[in-house]
């Protein structure tokens, strides 16, 4: 299993560039299997999850060629005929995000059976808004031995029914699960309460390349008007604002002077302005924006919130960062419980954290030290990387493979830009 090794105390100077947005290009590879035709998606980035995605498209029948380097990023999916309209649980228990080829597959070929996640439908993070909505255009939906199936109406004969769907809750996978639902129905589906995130805009944008009607989408009101069939299209993944988020705040913590290129500042207002509250200086241009800090922060609170709200993407990160500032800051998790699995680590490293229910309370000022600490999710080890930067003596990361997940090679990106963190095969067993 991968490790890092981080040695820190450099600032990071320079340019880091930004890749293409991991949930950008999940749903609109999984629109791939709304039309016989040919994708053509640019910025796709080169990360475990889309790898994990290719995998589920073509075991269902799918053809996808990944291409990087000089390829740019460029992915070919054709999904001709679905001949398995599958997904199995081998591939669907490494990534909830499978959930997102529930409504494309209905919609396309009347049917769906998905493997069900370990616990999570239930647990943690469930799907049932999705599955309401889908009964709602008049999908049957059953459950049999850890699958679900579900068939549009008259036993998967004719396609779903538009309807009036109001999500109890706001869910992002669960918007575009649907709206990708919703663009082969008969009819005009109205969607209310929906996610505003960036993620949900540039996958509307694909479908609507792709030939479907959609009025509103990136607002709480999303109009479809179904079509009877979609064709291919060409289209361009937003850059990743979690990542460019999490570089911004590498620059800061480091008290470096960093220009994060290739990102939209127009999708990172609130980290923005914590990031000024936190003194740190920032100068945004149209695609990039430079971070600038003396290592000197201020503390600030965060609550994380839908977007346009703090993304709880990047609340472990921010944690991460304030626990250099001056003073005592306050993270409310307002959208998952138990999204707090990197304080154990971060206190192993010195920090001075307490957590009660959702809120934790962060005594800024703490000398991080190095340890060997586990990630435990994907944006929890991000935390840990930008803790590692600033800690004293060479921390070593286990279980890397959940960085890998969305974040493209980022070792060799901050080692660009003057970090100290190399990737080890098995440090401990060479020890
Ligand atoms: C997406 C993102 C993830 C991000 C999250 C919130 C992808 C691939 N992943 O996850 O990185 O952290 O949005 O911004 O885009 N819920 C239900 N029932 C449902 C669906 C969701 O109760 O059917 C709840 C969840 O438990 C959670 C909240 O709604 O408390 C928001 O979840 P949701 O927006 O669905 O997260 P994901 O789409 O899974």
């Amino acid at each position: 299993m991968d490790k890092f090794v981080v040695r820190g105390g450099n600032p990071l100077l320079g340019t880091i560039k930004v890749s293409g947005a991991k949930n950008s290009a999940l749903p609109c590879m999984a629109a791939a299997i709304l039309t016989e035709d040919e994708l053509i998606l640019e910025n796709i980035p080169q990360v475990r999850d889309i790898e994990t995605e290719r995998k589920l498209l073509e075991s269902m029948g799918g053809e996808v060629q990944l291409g990087y380097g000089r390829a740019q990023h460029r992915t070919h999916i054709r999904c001709a005929v679905l001949s398995d309209p599958v997904a199995k649980y081998e591939i669907v228990k490494t990534m909830r995000a499978s959930s997102l080829v529930l409504g494309p597959l209905i919609a396309r070929t009347g049917m769906a059976r998905v493997a069900m996640p370990g616990g999570c439908a239930i647990g943690g993070r469930p799907i049932d808004l999705h599955l309401k909505a889908l009964e709602a255009m008049g999908a049957t939906i059953t459950q049999d031995h850890g699958y679900l199936e579900a068939r549009s109406p008259n036993n998967g004969a004719s396609p779903l029914k538009a309807a009036h769907i109001v999500f109890d809750k706001i869910t992002v996978t669960g918007t575009e699960d649907i709206l990708m639902a919703a663009v082969l129905a008969e009819g005009e589906t109205v969607l209310e309460n929906c996610a505003r995130e960036p993620e949900v805009t540039d996958l509307a944008a694909l479908l609507l390349a792709m030939g479907a009607k959609i009025e509103g989408a990136g607002t709480s009101t999303v109009r479809v008007q179904g079509v009877t069939r979609l064709h291919g299209a060409r289209h361009r993944i937003n850059p990743d604002r979690i990542e460019a988020g999490t570089f911004l705040l590498a620059g800061a913590i480091s008290g470096g002077d960093l220009i994060v290129d290739g990102c939209d500042p127009a999708h990172l207002g609130s980290l923005l302005s914590k990031l000024q509250e936190c003194g740190v200086r920032l100068d945004v241009g149209t695609d990039h924006i430079r971070v600038r800090s003396d290592g000197q922060l201020k503390p600030a609170d965060i609550s994380t919130e839908e977007y346009p709200g703090f993304p709880t993407d990047m609340q472990a990160q921010f944690m991460a960062l304030v626990t250099q500032a001056d003073g005592t800051s306050v993270v409310t998790e307002n959208i998952f419980e138990n999204r707090f699995m990197h304080v154990q680590e971060l206190n192993r490293m010195g920090a001075n954290i307490t957590v009660q229910g959702r809120t934790a309370t962060i005594r800024g000022g703490a000398k991080l030290q190095s340890a060997a600490v586990m990630c435990s999710d994907l944006r929890a080890s991000a935390s840990l990387v930008l803790a590692a930067l600033v800690a004293e003596g060479e921390t070593i990361l286990d279980r890397v493979y959940h960085i890998d997940r969305g974040y493209e090679r980022i070792e060799e990106k901050l080692r660009g830009v003057g970090a100290q963190i190399r990737r080890m095969g098995d440090v401990f067993g060479k020890r």
